[in-house]
């Protein structure tokens, strides 16, 4: 069986060459494989948590979608939707939300770090935390559930949250007694590089040291002539394990390259030239995709529609889900339930409902000959009764009141016949329980819709 593996990416920022290196060119490759089923999600309601800058949300939606199109996500192939356009993942949220120990999301790292820095400062512990940030865990464990994921690729900094995902479906599998979800794992790409920032340090927003992915090539250029580096002068040896500059063009070279390059440092390569080597193999890499990330760009309806078409195959899957998990926690119709009135079967206790379909009824008809009659059925359209002919639709109807009204039941030794001033209006090979359980939900039924009308006027 083929393995559900899920990616959630929160829609705040610009891609930059860390992301494409260390999660979108990785996932996208991954998701070419036979054996995974992939989902790539924007995480827009995370989003929320952090931006409350609606045209930034906006703005990157679209940016990030264009991107990982652009870098060869086939749609076709995964599933590719946004977090808000699926309404069983707050649906979801709600219902793990309802099974979650809150001394666990105490726990959650994020939101003890604002906490003890709060503690710290002496302010209140909860000062400037949203219950967002608070619920952003049970969230997270809704996108993964829903979809049974397998396994969740993820950086150090979110292996709590799978690890608190684990748990909360646990711990609702356990209460409802099945396995409603499958405990996902969370997979660390070790072998995918972190790229260094502008600063040398990892590339990341919170550092503002970061190369947007889709710089046109002259400011792609100009941004790589600004990484830092030491002050070795040219010719000088220079070790490239130490180097920026080297573990950047790592990233992005075949074998053979890097062991060229490498050379290159020994030798004592200027910085200035290790840097335009650098931006010519960056640039062939995204020349084409930023071509087609200029494209989309131009043409957000079409990412729309990519958008809009991922999010009708993967609700496919989750209101299947989601069916099951509110019949599993009893958020469920009742039109399923036989209703208890006072009239109902007099050994029945509340406690054991009897399950039968839908409600009872007549249907009146003419038959052939031109005469009356009736059939009575029960919820299932299993036929109950059937009226003998009568002259006019008047008196077959007031057949039927009386039978309603009167329940004129009784047995004889093929079946069960209903009787009015000594006449039978109706029979059947049937036993009489059963067409007087019938009778009474109807008569229930219909009392309660009455007061239901009385109590409306
Ligand atoms: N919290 C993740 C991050 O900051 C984004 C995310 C949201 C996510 N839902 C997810 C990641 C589900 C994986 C699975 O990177």
């Amino acid at each position: 069986m083929s393995k559900r593996v899920l990616t959630g990416i929160t829609t705040t920022g610009t891609p930059h060459l860390g992301n494409y290196v260390g999660a979108i060119r990785p996932a996208i490759k991954a998701s070419e494989k036979d054996d995974v089923e992939s989902f790539f999600f924007l995480a827009d309601y995370h989003a929320l948590v952090k931006c409350d800058d609606p045209a930034r949300i906006q703005r990157s939606t679209l940016e990030i979608a264009a991107s990982w199109l652009a870098c060869g996500l086939d749609p076709e192939k995964v599933y590719f939707y946004r977090q808000s356009d699926i309404p069983e993942i707050p649906e979801l949220t709600w219902l793990l939300t309802c099974v979650t120990a809150k001394g666990l999301l105490n726990r959650a790292h994020a939101y003890k770090a604002a906490t003890d820095d709060n503690r710290g400062k002496g302010d209140d512990p909860d000062a400037g935390v949203n219950a967002g940030q608070y619920m952003y865990p049970v969230l997270m464990a809704a996108d993964i559930l829903l979809f049974h994921a397998n396994q969740v690729p993820v950086g150090r900094d979110q292996i709590q949250h799978i690890e608190m995902a684990r748990d909360i479906g646990q711990r609702f599998n356990h209460l409802y007694g099945s396995d409603y979800f499958t405990l996902p794992e969370a997979v660390i790409e070790d072998n995918v590089a972190t790229l260094p920032g502008l600063d040398g340090r990892k590339m990341s927003k919170s550092y503002d040291n970061t190369i947007p992915l889709w710089l046109p090539a002259k400011e792609l250029r100009k941004a790589i002539l600004g990484i830092v580096t030491n002050s070795q002068a040219p010719g000088e040896p220079k070790n490239p394990d130490e180097s920026h500059i080297f573990s950047i063009y790592q990233a992005f070279a075949d074998p053979l390259s890097t062991a060229m390059m490498r050379s290159e440092f020994e030798k004592g390569i200027a910085w200035g030239e290790a840097k335009e080597l650098l931006f010519g193999l960056i640039n062939k890499e995204l020349e084409l995709k930023r071509d087609s990330y200029q494209t989309l760009m131009g043409n957000p309806s079409v990412i729309e529609d990519r958008l809009q078409d991922g999010a009708a195959k993967a609700r496919a899957i989750a209101k299947d889900h989601l069916e099951k998990l509110r019949d599993a926690v009893g958020l469920r119709s009742l039109r399923h339930l036989k209703l208890l009135s006072a009239a109902a079967d007099v050994g029945a206790t509340v406690s054991a409902p009897l399950r039968i379909a839908k409600a009872p009824y007549f249907a009146q008809f003419k038959d052939e000959s031109g005469k009356y009659s009736f059939k009575f059925f029960d919820g299932d359209g299993n036929i109950l009764l059937l009226g003998v002919l009568f002259d006019s639709p008047r008196d077959a109807g007031q057949a039927i009141a009386t039978i309603k009204q009167q329940k004129p039941l009784m047995t004889d030794g093929s079946g069960t016949l209903a009787m009015i001033d000594g006449r039978v209006v109706a029979n059947l090979k049937l036993s009489k329980p059963d067409v007087q359980a019938a009778l009474d939900l109807l008569h229930a039924l219909e009392i309660s819709r009455r007061n239901a009308a009385a109590s409306r006027k």
